[in-house]
């Protein structure tokens, strides 16, 4: 499945380096011969930091983001990068530089878009359940949202501010559940339809917006949904909009009239094997007229299509064996390192980082990792070009949701993050180390009574 289809960033080139010319359309998996990120080799970033490492390419990100904001071009708009896709200080850096906004769902992510030089006027502050401590940082700090789920938070919100004195305000956005079905690869990541635990049920969005207007330390600025991730379909965007629309036309009706915002989320999908990529041009034809008319600025809260296709994960593989007639190439990376596979049941191409080509021997392999867990696979049953132990992989498309996600489990240390711009590359975050495993514990507890 799907060894035929190019990543952008990624590419192949042939010992005479033919087909090295960026933008080409070799294939990561069909022709002999190294795979490159822009203008570096895998192989050597391999052996320069060790394996398993991420990979990003700069030069993705920047043109997924182009491309995203020429989209939106028609009308005024701001583009808030999700941190929770990927939040390494290198990917932020070129985010930031290229414009963006961020959205980020915890303290943590705060803290990181700040350190990572964000204003916090460019900052959302999101998710379904902030503490206090949260919700007074994100006002301290000045963020330009908070995007509210419920009545009781909007009320907390209001208290918080009040505590806080010195005339703070609250500038809120409503996260209204659009309930609107989407198709999703995965249950997991559908978020706005009817019941879920996201946002405000729709018809209550009016109750809360009424009582947001009305509260002393709030201005109610915003209109906010999440349909879910990895779409495809542009039209749910557009029912979803016509639906805050609405609603936006109605407050105005009452006489409600401080909106600015009108946040459509983030969701938009990426080609990971066959998929049909999002037709952009659609989205500006079918979203754009509705949010023209509402005179609000559009908010866009991407992840997964800036940086999705942005990485590889490349792992070495340490084994190969047979067993119940599978073979099993069993490498340094797995679950802990890429937990989409195991937790989604999501499709990642698998390809030699050096290939001899369609003419080598080719396998049906389960490709696994090291962690004690019949779930530790990075794919399975997978046709793949014979390879062998000491031999390297790469993991295709693991930008978003990949590094973000990987955990200590096994006491195993997470991976460095190198970032390859052009002809240059950086370990953008060390690989962990011992210390850093167990820096936080206490070997003589200090008990209360
Ligand atoms: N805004 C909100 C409120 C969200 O909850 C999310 C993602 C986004 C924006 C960005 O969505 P994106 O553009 O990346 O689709 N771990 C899962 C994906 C979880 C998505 C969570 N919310 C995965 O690996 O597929």
């Amino acid at each position: 499945m799907g060894q035929g289809i190019l990543t952008p960033g990624f590419h192949r080139v042939s010992a005479a380096a033919t087909d090295r010319a960026a933008g080409t359309s070799a294939s990561p998996g069909a022709a002999a011969g190294t795979l490159y990120c822009e203008s570096v080799p895998l192989d050597r970033i391999a052996d320069d930091v060790g394996t398993p490492c991420y990979v990003y390419s700069a030069g993705t990100v920047r043109e997924r983001y182009t491309q995203l904001d020429a989209m939106l071009a028609g009308v005024p708009h701001r583009i808030h990068y999700t941190l929770k896709a990927n939040s390494n200080a290198g990917l932020l850096r070129v985010l930031r530089e290229a414009g963006a906004g961020v959205d980020v769902v915890s303290g943590g992510e705060l803290a990181r878009a700040l350190r990572a030089g964000f204003p916090a006027r460019d900052v959302i502050f999101g998710g379904v359940g902030k503490t206090d401590e949260e919700l007074a940082d994100a006002l301290r700090a000045g963020v330009l949202l908070v995007n509210v789920e419920s009545e009781s938070e909007v009320r907390a919100l209001d208290r918080i501010a009040g505590q806080m004195g010195k005339g703070t305000r609250a500038p809120v956005s409503i996260r209204v559940n659009p309930e609107i079905t989407v198709e999703a690869a995965h249950a997991y990541i559908k978020t706005g339809e009817r019941g879920h635990k996201f946002g405000v049920p729709f018809d209550e969005v009016l109750h809360v917006a009424r009582i947001a207007a009305a509260l002393p330390n709030v201005d109610l600025l915003g209109l906010d949904m999440h349909l879910g991730s990895q779409l495809s379909r542009i039209d749910p965007y557009r029912e979803g909009a016509t639906r805050l629309a609405g609603l936006h036309a109605t407050l105005v009706r009452e006489g409600i009239d401080t909106l600015r915002y009108l946040d459509v989320g983030g969701g938009l999908g990426v080609r990971y094997d066959s998929e049909e990529p999002p037709d952009l041009g659609r989205f500006a034809a079918l979203v754009l007229p509705i949010v023209r008319e509402t005179g609000l600025q559009l908010i866009m809260e991407p992840g997964r299509f800036v940086v999705g296709n942005a990485a590889a994960l490349v792992t070495r593989v340490l084994y190969r064996k047979r067993s119940g007639g599978k073979t099993y190439l069993v490498c340094d990376a797995g679950m802990t390192e890429l937990l989409r596979p195991s937790h989604y049941g999501a499709f990642h191409r698998v390809v030699p980082v050096v290939s001899d080509g369609t003419a080598g021997e080719s396998i049906v392999a389960d490709v696994v990792g090291p962690v004690c867990e019949s779930g530790d696979f990075l794919a399975l049953d997978r046709a793949i070009e014979a390879v062998d132990p000491g031999d390297l992989l790469a993991v295709c498309d693991v930008g978003a949701y990949g590094y973000a996600m990987a955990s200590n489990y096994n006491s195993r240390l997470r991976p460095p993050e190198v970032l390859v711009d052009g002809t240059a590359y950086a370990v953008v975050t060390r690989r962990e180390t011992l210390n850093d495993l167990v820096q936080r514990e206490v070997n003589e507890p200090d008990w209360r009574h």
